[in-house]
């Protein structure tokens, strides 16, 4: 017998077109990240990633904000959508929706996100128009804990892209993707290999 780890049981959130899930998805398959994914759970039926994950053979669930009353109520079906499945962790990937309270708190330090830029500067939506609108030189992309700020939570690694003069959303976005894959596979790594460590706003990496 080996004495390999259990693999981290995680579910990915996503909203769109789910490059960085399915960079995160092959580096699975391949075994350089110690975890898989054991649910999808999308806001939009017509999401990207619906499409991609196609084949993965992994449960995709749709959660749609319009289905519900309430915030809670939504919040209340993105929890019991998880509960058969004991997750180790949340993966956000381009997911566009704040979590509410109670599963930030059910999963503290257990949910990760990417964030296209390098915070805490450029929060929110459209971090790259962001970076290019204030002039600044070099932008990245963050890797961060969530907590109930808007990606305010502690930052796990980040990787940066030059901004250049002629620079348009869409070729800084085209420039910063592929940083953006091969830095969550790297920070997904860690937390499956149980590397990681909170102090306060610092993220130790004890690798
Ligand atoms: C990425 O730019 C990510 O940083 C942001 O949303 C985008 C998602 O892209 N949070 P994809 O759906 O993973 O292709």
């Amino acid at each position: 017998m080996g004495n390999k780890v259990v693999k981290k049981r995680l579910a990915l959130f996503a909203s769109g077109r789910g490059s960085n899930g399915e960079a995160l998805y092959k580096a699975m398959c391949d075994d350089y990240i110690n975890g898989t994914f054991v649910v999808i759970i999308t806001d939009h039926h017509d999401a990207g990633i619906v499409q991609r994950a196609d084949g993965w053979g992994i449960p995709i669930v749709v959660i749609e904000r319009s289905d519900y009353d309430s915030k809670a109520d939504f919040e209340a079906a993105q929890l019991e959508a998880l509960a058969p499945y004991g997750v180790d962790g949340i993966v956000l990937a381009g997911y566009m929706r704040i979590l509410g309270r109670q599963l930030i708190d059910s999963y503290e330090y257990r949910i990760l996100n990417i964030h296209p830029a390098l915070l805490p500067s450029f929060p929110g939506l459209h971090g790259h128009r962001q970076a290019i609108d204030a002039g600044v030189k070099v932008t990245g992309c963050t890797v961060h804990f969530v907590d109930a700020g808007m990606d305010t939570g502690p930052i796990i690694m980040q990787n940066t892209v030059p901004v250049l003069p002629d620079d348009t959303e869409d070729t800084l976005s085209e420039r910063l993707l592929p940083v953006e894959h091969a830095t969550y596979v790297e920070a997904l790594r860690l937390f499956c290999a149980d590397k990681l460590s909170v102090e306060g706003r610092i993220v130790r990496n004890e690798e």
